[in-house]
């Protein structure tokens, strides 16, 4: 299951300490603080990190970089029976092939590349804080498991690799999971860099999940000699300003379970984090500058490819909001970028959670729209609310079978998708049961359906209906009740 998009808020964190009243930058309190402890857990840091206005324009820093040509990924991907040919290469299917027409076709979409689509828009602003940054946004969604796993660090076997969680085209060859899978390789390019591009995840339905959302990950890195001097004179000659008004709360403590990595130096690493969330609390305190009072807080976390890592969430609206997922960049991969001499950090922040709460845009499904009442709602460089238009009545339906033993929620949801596209707005398990005699087990799924464009018709939906029953029985063998 996906983590909640928003988490409650926990009485835990009434207190604050003056340093953090005053917005500094949370720094040695890394090491020195005291509160609690959170567990690690590799699932929950495999889950997204998801991501958000005010007006003004803002300056674009969006460089392209040596990226793949996007024009080679506007042309409509093929499958055939053993191949599958998206941005103009073609790979071969295997058995562990799971991709599909519908999340292929969503690689040609590239909406962080329509300068009105509000996901360009929060991608620009992100991107205006960090000025003097090299920005790739143009990289194919199509990656190795190399650069998407093992470059990064991820064991063997992690969750995060399993079919039932991401889409492969075959063994070797996936759409990426996250902007990490190119940190490696632009690492090697530049000490400062930004890359912002779809990612993919085999997920349940509803409003605010969805297999494709965009990411965009930045890293910095330093002279591991220089960096504590170097770090506190870039943060005494930035801008205190911008961070005045945040409230930052930060009891996250270097523990054996989220380490200093043995290679570093405590007081470099400590510098590093210090940049790293000083950055970070300029970045939100510009997407958010219309909150008046914004509360930020550190949580630990774990994730394969930094060490110490960290979570950054904003309180909006009275919940707490995970916006990103961040730390302390494992050494193995700027030795393996030829950087030894360096240390760094990276985050990577899910652009729809922003976007969302930003624009105020009430379903993740509308950032698919390609109808004009949402495209043509908003301007480059400006975060406006969005003005909903009448939502069309849903037609809903249940589908109740008998599972097999390798029956995973994220496959029927995955046909549920094939089946039916973005018509399918919710799927939920309303009942399951075992028999008591045979021991067969029994789950049935109501599926909302509503089209976000149109009116749907009972007899058009009873089809996609009858279609799905089909396909759960074809693709998963199950038995229909
Ligand atoms: N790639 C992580 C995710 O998708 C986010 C992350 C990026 C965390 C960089 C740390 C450093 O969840």
């Amino acid at each position: 299951m996906a983590s909640p998009l928003f988490r409650s808020a926990s009485t835990q964190w009434a207190s604050r300490s003056a340093a953090t009243r005053a917005g500094l930058a949370p720094r040695i309190r890394t090491a020195m603080a005291t509160a609690r402890k959170i567990p690690a857990s590799p699932a929950l840091a495999w889950r997204p990190v998801l991501c958000y206005s005010s007006t003004s324009l803002f300056h674009t820093s969006a460089s392209r970089g040596s990226a793949d040509s996007v024009n080679a990924l506007k042309t409509p991907p093929q499958i055939t029976a053993e191949t599958i040919t998206v941005g103009g290469k073609t790979y071969n299917k295997d058995s562990t092939t799971n991709v599909t027409p519908t999340i292929l076709e969503k690689t040609t979409r590239q909406l962080h590349l329509i300068p009105t689509h509000p996901i360009a828009i929060i991608k620009n602003l992100i991107a205006s804080t960090f000025p003097d940054f090299k920005h790739y946004d143009q990289f194919s969604p199509v990656v190795t498991t190399k650069e998407n796993f093992d470059d990064l660090c991820f064991a063997a076997d992690h969750p995060g690799r399993a079919v039932t969680d991401t889409y492969y085209l075959n063994e070797k060859i996936m759409l990426r999971t996250h902007t990490s899978a190119h940190q490696l390789q632009v690492m090697k390019e530049s000490d400062k860099i930004l890359v912002t591009a779809d990612v993919y995840r085999r997920d349940e339905i509803d409003a605010s999940h969805y297999p494709v959302f965009h990411q965009m990950e930045g890293a910095q890195l330093f002279d591991a000699k220089t960096a504590v001097e170097d770090i506190r004179n870039l943060i005494a000659a930035g801008s205190s300003a911008a961070t005045a008004a945040i409230t930052t709360e930060d009891t996250t403590q270097i523990t054996p379970e989220n380490p200093k990595q043995e290679c570093h130096e405590e007081a470099a690493m400590l510098a590093v984090a210090d940049h790293l969330k000083y950055s970070l609390n300029l970045m939100i305190r510009k997407l958010f500058s219309h909150e008046k009072d914004l509360q930020v807080r550190w949580i630990d976390a774990t994730f394969p490819f930094t060490s110490p890592s960290w979570e950054m969430e904003i309180l909006y609206q009275g919940k707490w909001l995970e916006v990103l997922g961040c730390g302390v960049s494992r050494q193995d991969i700027l030795n393996n970028a030829g950087k030894p001499g360096k240390i760094g950090w990276a985050f990577g922040l899910g652009l729809e959670r922003l976007a969302l709460v930003l624009f105020g845009i009430p379903d993740i499904r509308l950032f698919w729209s390609q109808d004009d009442r949402f495209l043509k709602q908003f301007e480059p460089s400006k975060i406006q609310k969005f003005k909903s238009f009448s939502k069309y009545p849903p037609c809903i339906k249940d589908i109740a079978f008998w599972t097999t033993p390798n029956f995973h929620e994220n496959n029927f949801c995955e046909i549920v998708r094939d089946v039916a596209g973005d018509i399918a707005e919710d799927v939920q398990l309303i009942d399951e049961f075992t028999h008591p005699k045979t021991k067969k087990h029994s789950v049935c799924y109501r599926i909302n359906y509503r089209s976000m464009d149109r009116n749907v018709t009972n007899i058009e939906i009873n089809e996609i209906q009858e279609k799905l029953r089909q396909e759960v029985v074809d693709r998963m063998k199950v038995e229909l009740r």
